[in-house]
């Protein structure tokens, strides 16, 4: 049988460039679309050392209409993995503009281009940042979503939107929404990982280029949460993990399931202080940090039930946080500058 080709929208990202990698190992082509907003063509050389193969790779921006649609009349494509996005919280409330326009835009043409080349089968890229302020955790994918803080959580909200609605405009559709939790980790070969623009807005970026000497000092966001420790809980799931969820949501999509929806995470919440402590830990190195007030949007605790996702598609995190933290840093000593090419 013929391999099965997948466009990959965002595919040299963090999250991206992992899926690509495990679709290469369960024998998928990968075909990746990407603007290089936020990432390096670079990543293609560490794929191709990690599996051998070097997946096509195209430079475009998904709202280029007629440039999408040339990629989907050269390829038999079966599925796209939508990743391609904006993600900067704090970035989102400055620019709501280019927030919705990048996000909500590239969803709106990929959606029509799928569309005019027939093709019926989508993964999106959600974030549990669309439940909001959780009313209790963990969180089920039955609760509700709205009520965000911020532009980036809008355009995922709305894009679930559009979807659902999708789904029910055209029934022989088969759409996976995908809310991830918190990814970290990198690939355990150290050759990718996460590699963000300037000074990291999230954790575990943070606190590799504390231990790095690149940055002086964590500052950890309030401890006077209502949680054990004070400090706030999330779900820390690897970005590997994460890969394969992906590759288990294509299986269940060849079931023409219509419109489903998983939360990947690990169920298990970590507070700040835990993994400050777990990467100390696990890599033997000392994170310098102060407790500094809160961040404001942030809520107090966030994890996922994950229950949906094991039985409807075998989808269980493997990585606990140590292999996050050891990964995290594999990555981090190996590339100090991240992949710059
Ligand atoms: P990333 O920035 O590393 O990857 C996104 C990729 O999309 C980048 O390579 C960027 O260049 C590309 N891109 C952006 N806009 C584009 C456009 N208009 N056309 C073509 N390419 C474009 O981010 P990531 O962490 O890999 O996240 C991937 C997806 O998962 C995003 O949609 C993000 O919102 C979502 N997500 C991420 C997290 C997280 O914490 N990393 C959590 C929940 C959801
Ligand atoms: N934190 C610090 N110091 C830092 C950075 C973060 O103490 O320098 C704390 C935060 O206050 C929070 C926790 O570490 O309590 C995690 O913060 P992150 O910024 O790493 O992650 P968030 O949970 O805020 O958000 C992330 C992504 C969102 C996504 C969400 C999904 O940034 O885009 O996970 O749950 F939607």
């Amino acid at each position: 049988m013929a391999k099965k080709e997948i466009l990959v929208t965002g595919g040299l990202g963090y999250i991206g460039s992992h899926t690509v990698v495990e679709l290469i190992k369960n024998d998928y082509v990968p075909v990746i679309v990407d603007n290089l907003c936020n990432s390096k063509t670079e990543v293609l050389n560490r794929i191709e050392t990690i599996t051998g193969v070097r997946p096509e790779f195209i430079e475009l921006d998904v709202r280029d209409e007629a440039a999408l649609d040339k990629v989907f009349k050269a390829h038999h494509i079966f599925a796209v993995i939508h990743f391609a996005g904006l993600k900067s919280v704090g970035e989102s409330v400055q620019k709501p503009d280019l927030y919705y326009d990048n996000n909500i835009g590239s969803s709106n043409v990929l959606l029509k281009v799928m569309k005019d080349n027939g093709v019926k089968n989508i993964v999106f890229s959600s974030s549990a940042t669309v439940y909001g302020e959780p009313k209790r955790v963990p969180l089920y994918e039955s609760d509700p979503i709205g009520e965000t803080t911020n532009p980036y959580a809008e355009t995922k909200v709305r894009i679930e939107y559009i979807l659902k609605d999708l789904a029910k405009e055209d029934p022989s559709m088969n759409i996976a929404i995908l809310r991830y939790f918190n990814p970290i980790g990198a690939h355990p070969s150290g050759l990718m990982g996460e590699d963000p623009r300037g000074i990291p807005n999230n954790l575990m970026p943070y606190v590799t280029q504390v231990a790095v000497g690149k940055l002086p000092q964590l500052q950890v966001f309030g401890n006077d949460y209502p949680t054990p420790d004070g400090t706030c809980i999330r779900d820390y799931i690897h970005v590997v993990d994460l890969a394969i969820g992906h590759v288990k949501t294509l299986i269940k999509l060849e079931e023409k399931p219509g419109l489903v929806i998983y939360n990947l995470g690990t169920g298990v919440g970590t507070s700040v202080l835990e993994l400050i402590n777990a990467f100390q830990k696990a890599n033997n190195i000392k994170i310098n940090y102060r407790i500094v007030g809160r961040r404001p949007g942030d809520v107090p605790e966030n994890y996922a039930n994950c229950d949906k996702a094991l039985k409807e598609i075998g989808f269980k995190a493997q990585y606990n946080i140590v292999d996050c933290c050891r990964d995290s840093w594999n990555w981090q000593k190996k590339n100090p500058q991240g992949y710059n090419d």
